[in-house]
């Protein structure tokens, strides 16, 4: 395979499903009925910022409707549990999101569980955890079926294969780990206190780096024509760092002089593409998938409120 064919293009299929939501947004408009999602965001993180305001953008894009409620970095467990309930009981709110990660001073569990879980875009709820686990799934967390999406539409099989999650995350490894399993595929979870991850990661078909550790997963961990798909999202500010992730690479090198920072994933992409059967780049890959899964789990959510 050419090297430029073993890119698997997030931005390219997340492009696709969001137009095949425009469209569907287009049928329900014309029923009456603009989807609608509520954004939750506590603190000044920069980067759940960045996420949310691209979240409202793209939801506009497609035609819908998104509002988005800051609370203070010192807001209560009680004042933003008023606000969910609120939302809760705004008839005109289809889909309610709280951007993770919240203050320490907050009990997230306690915050997901009180979502009226119809809404809960994200899939974090309970009910909505338990649905997935029994293979019933409804509302399903956005970046493993942006994945399963992606695997589906690249015509990867998954049935009987060998996959392997590493990261063991409510928001990611876990359900993505179900949704390979119900997809019939023969997988393991890895994590932190996992012996031998090269070991395990290396009989893999299907490698899912999910772990929150820049560049841990590097050539030693992949077996040859595997399928590799980098969740990790992480800022890189210093120059040492980028030259020696990307060697060579002008076009990293130029982004990183016009905005000071490179985005890396958990994967070392340089050293793993050439063994790759095919792998996501980042940035380009799983992150706008999971934006494009929001846009459609916010339209199931409006579609389910209603019977439609
Ligand atoms: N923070 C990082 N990823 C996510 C996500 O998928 N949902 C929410 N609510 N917060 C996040």
């Amino acid at each position: 395979m050419e090297f430029a064919d073993k890119k698997l293009d997030g931005s390219r299929i997340a492009a696709e499903i969001r137009d095949e939501v425009s469209a569907e947004v287009a049928i329900l408009t014309k029923r009456g009925v603009i989807p609608r999602l509520d954004a939750v965001l506590v603190g000044e993180d920069p980067a759940s910022k960045v996420y949310v305001g691209s979240k409202a953008k793209t939801l506009a894009t497609l035609g819908m409707i998104s509002e988005t409620h800051h609370l203070r970095e010192d807001a209560s467990q009680a004042e933003l549990e008023t606000l969910i309930d609120r939302l809760n009981a705004d008839s005109e709110v289809d889909g309610i999101l709280v951007q993770l990660p919240l203050p320490g001073t907050i009990d997230a569990a306690e915050i997901f569980g009180r979502i009226d879980p119809v809404r809960d875009v994200d899939g974090f709820h309970p009910e909505n955890v338990g649905l997935l686990q029994q293979g019933r799934p409804r509302m399903v967390p956005c970046t493993p079926t942006g994945i399963m999406e992606m695997l589906r539409r690249e015509e990867i099989e998954i049935k009987g294969r060998r996959a392997v999650v590493v990261g063991r995350s409510d928001i990611v490894g876990k359900p993505m780990a179900m949704l390979l399993l119900h997809a019939h595929a023969t997988v393991t979870i890895c994590h932190s206190r996992t012996r031998d991850l090269a070991e395990v990661t290396g009989q893999a078909e299907i490698l899912i780096a999910a772990v929150g550790v820049r560049s841990l997963i590097g050539p030693e961990h992949v077996a040859d024509g595997a399928v590799v798909v980098d969740v990790g999202m992480h800022r890189v500010t210093d120059l040492e760092t980028v030259e020696r992730l990307y060697p060579g690479n002008e076009k990293k090198l130029a982004a990183f002089e016009k905005r000071g920072a490179v985005l890396a994933g958990d994967v070392d992409y340089t050293r793993v593409a050439p063994k790759a059967g095919r792998i996501t780049p980042v940035p380009g890959g799983v992150g706008p998938l999971t934006i494009a899964m929001l846009t459609a789990n916010t339209v199931k959510a409006a579609k389910l409120r209603r019977g439609l």
